[in-house]
């Protein structure tokens, strides 16, 4: 690659003979950097997530050392940073409510500081998208560069998933076919290395969209967290963001419609999380892409499941990555893809998947012959979600898929463990289920609490799945005919505020259709006795939250934050 001398946007730091110019590199020399680094080589910023707080950001520290060496290998200039962590596993209320407040520290962080390309170090379900959305309102040169899964959970002999095993097992302890002692032992086998959630749930999946969307190298969703490939896949990263610098290849150029498809028909066929839907929206907001959950219906609707992973299927992302991983799925669906959207690499994707190889077909089948036949998002609208709901088919009980059943209401989160378990409660494994107020204003941060765990008595008589329906979200570990994102949501006094105890409710996927048989006149009746809930928290960051976050089908972000603002500082610092 020929690298003319351009002047970088770090030299207006660092390239002064002035006062100024004085300040920023004198400075930074106290940590013992040499004059010559600053003459104007790619100064490339990396962003990390690393927190004892995000477990599966845990091994961060050191993926970063490697993206240094290929940085300092390939003649730039590497400066690590750290950006607020969002761990899904510790962080309360929900690490949804946080995932804007990361993005502003990302872009602010990229925008502030003396840099002329980012590597962003993701793992964690939001840290992914959070970290992209920050960079894309900046628009700098930008690899994504993934922690990677953790090994295959094992216990007893026997392979457990993330999450997956997690709701089955507590579904288990609950009906009384696991003791307390072997649910306790299953947490030490489940979780045994460093990385993110090992089944196909939202960080795995995120991890695919980031390179389906051409933003990171090939191969980087599923190697695991611990295989020197993933160091190895981190050096070149860092390599080849000193050369994109010199290309000039910002993330606009990478990030564009035909990236996002592409990404939304990959996740098809990956049996990817539902999560994806508002992250990718959001993503697609920042970049001023028109992108919608009609895009989604659309794009995902002919595009089957290829992946046996939990939760629709049976492996886990290290039996994936040595299959041969997502350029094996990318490489089969390219007659549906758009193969000539740029990436990272300067090439196609198309070209970077040219010569992958499936070793394995029970983990990857054949787009020929796919593991499900459905494998994307469908989007249902109707009076009960004007401004749509979605469900994942190929987690759900095919027989359930079309149903109609009578509603069991509950009016919030604690209002449903109050009674779920209660002897005396009207339910049957017929009945449709209801969770109100968990959406983006009313948990507040749309928690993941969509699938809901059954009542015990239906649990004891076998019962396995029934509909769920809310405006909250689901781990993308989670399996069940669940039905999400309806929106507008009940804070908002969306038509989900008005189902009452008793309502019959009907689910038509094939129909994309979601009714609440309720006559108009009466829902206007309810509507006028209805009122908004009281916040549970108050002031600091959840005030500015509250009064911008938008609805799940704009992706629930900030209203003043779509959009790109470019990487441009009017004023010095000094
Ligand atoms: Fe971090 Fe699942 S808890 S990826």
């Amino acid at each position: 690659m020929t690298k003319q001398k351009r002047i970088l946007r770090s030299q207006a730091w660092f390239g002064g003979d002035d006062k100024n110019g004085f300040i920023h590199r004198s400075w930074m020399k106290n940590q013992g950097h040499p004059d010559h680094e600053f003459d104007g080589r790619p100064v490339i910023g990396i962003c990390n997530t690393w927190s004892d707080l995000t477990p599966c950001n845990g091994h961060f520290r050191e993926l970063a050392e490697s993206v240094k060496r290929g940085v300092y290998e390939a003649g730039g200039f590497p400066v690590e940073f750290p950006v607020m962590s969002l761990g899904e596993s510790n962080l309360r209320p929900t690490a949804m409510l946080f995932r804007n407040l990361a993005s502003m520290d990302v872009e602010e962080s990229i925008r502030g500081n003396p840099i002329d390309a980012v590597v962003l170090l993701t793992g964690c379900d939001k840290t992914t998208p959070a970290l992209l959305m920050g960079a894309a309102s900046c628009d700098l040169p930008t690899i994504v560069v993934s922690g990677g899964p953790m090994l295959n959970g094992n216990c007893r002999g026997k392979p457990i998933g993330s999450g997956t095993d997690v709701w089955k097992f507590s579904e288990d302890l609950r009906a009384g076919r696991m003791s307390l002692g072997d649910f306790k032992q299953a947490e030490s086998c489940m979780s045994r290395s460093t990385g993110h959630c090992m089944t196909m749930g939202t960080a795995s999946t995120m991890a695919c969209m980031v390179e389906a969307l051409g933003v990171t190298l090939p191969g980087n969703a599923a190697i695991p967290a611990v295989d020197a490939r993933r160091k190895v896949l981190a050096h070149m990263s860092g390599c080849r963001i000193v050369e994109m610098v010199h290309e000039d290849l910002k993330l606009s150029r990478i990030l564009t419609r035909a990236a996002f498809e592409n990404a939304v028909m990959v996740n098809g066929a990956i049996g990817g999380s539902t999560n994806a839907v508002v992250h990718l929206l959001a993503v697609a907001g920042r970049v001023g892409i028109e992108f919608t959950l009609d895009d989604w219906d659309r794009l995902g609707r002919d595009v089957p499941c290829l992946l046996n992973l939990m939760p629709s299927g049976q492996y886990l992302m290290e039996d994936f990555y040595y299959a041969g991983g997502l350029p094996v799925v990318i490489k089969d669906l390219l007659d549906k893809l758009h193969g000539d959207a740029l990436t990272v690499t300067g090439h196609s994707l198309a070209h970077n998947v040219a010569d992958a190889e499936n070793f394995n077909a029970e983990v990857i089948f054949p787009l020929a012959a796919p593991f499900k036949e459905q494998g994307g998002i469908a989007v249902l609208r109707g009076n009960l979600a004007p401004r749509g709901a979605i469900i994942k088919p190929s987690a759900a009980t095919p027989a359930l898929l079309q149903h109609r059943g009578r509603a069991v209401v509950f009016s919030s989160i604690e209002n449903y463990k109050a009674r779920i378990d209660d002897p005396e409660l009207e339910i049957d494994a017929s009945s449709i289920m209801v969770l109100q107020n968990c959406g983006p204003k009313g948990y507040p941060g749309m928690a993941e609490v969509g699938n809901m765990g059954l009542p015990k008595k239906l649990l004891e008589l076998g019962v396995r799945d029934m509909v769920r329906i809310s405006d909250a979200r689901m781990s993308g570990t989670a399996f069940g005919t669940v039905v999400l994102h309806v929106a507008p949501e009940a804070a908002m006094g969306g038509p989900l505020a008005l189902v009452r105890e008793g309502d019959m409710i009907e689910l038509d996927v094939a129909g994309r259709h979601l009714h609440l048989d309720v006559s108009d006149a009466e829902l206007a009746q309810r509507r006028a006795q209805w009122s908004a809930p009281v916040p549970a928290m108050r002031g600091g960051y959840q005030h500015m939250y509250m009064a911008h976050v938008m609805q799940a089908d704009q992706g629930v972000d900030l209203d003043f934050l779509v959009g790109c603002r470019g990487a441009a500082i009017p004023r010095e610092s000094h």
